[in-house]
């Protein structure tokens, strides 16, 4: 059973450093990329406040869409076609992609009216873009430097 202190309190920093440390806990031992996916997605959603969305979109090789994978919110967008959106616009940049006000990004596709802000990491394997980690928020102006540097170094480690 997955039993953790609140973490909403802590500063920045230290709540990073947390998700970090469960992050490398949860999946220790566990070789199913799939279920550390799922397991990911799941305590950033339950630990990093004021989230509507937290989950993956991963590239299908084939068609180069991205394809939703392991998520906690709403039901969302199954596919985004290359380039397109936030999360296209990230694997298309090969960089991180914070944005403050979701309504002054043109193209965000709102998969959940409520999101204002959102934060947008690609996921490498191997130095090549398999997908991204995304995060919504409905309060605009969610996401800090601090929050992508830390997202950054949180994927580093489910991807490692
Ligand atoms: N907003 C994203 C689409 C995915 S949903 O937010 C879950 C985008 O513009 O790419």
């Amino acid at each position: 059973m997955y039993e953790a202190p609140a973490l909403s309190a802590l500063p920045p920093a230290q709540l990073h450093a947390e998700l970090q440390s469960q992050l490398s806990g949860l999946i220790a031992g566990e070789p199913n990329a799939l279920a550390n996916a799922a397991n990911c997605a799941a305590l950033i959603f339950a630990q990093m406040p004021d989230l509507n969305w937290a989950g993956f979109y991963y590239v299908e090789p084939e068609s180069g869409d991205l394809v939703v994978g392991p998520f906690q919110g709403k039901p969302a967008c199954a596919r985004i076609a290359p380039g397109k959106g936030v999360c296209g616009a990230a694997v298309a940049r090969g960089e991180t992609i914070l944005v403050p006000d979701v309504h002054a990004f043109p193209g965000h596709i709102a998969c959940d009216a409520a999101s204002r802000s959102e934060l947008v990491v690609p996921l490498r394997r191997n130095g090549e873009i398999i997908g991204v980690l995304d995060l919504d928020s409905p309060l605009p102006n969610r996401f800090t430097a601090e929050d992508q540097a830390g997202f950054e170094a949180l994927m580093q480690i489910l991807f490692k």
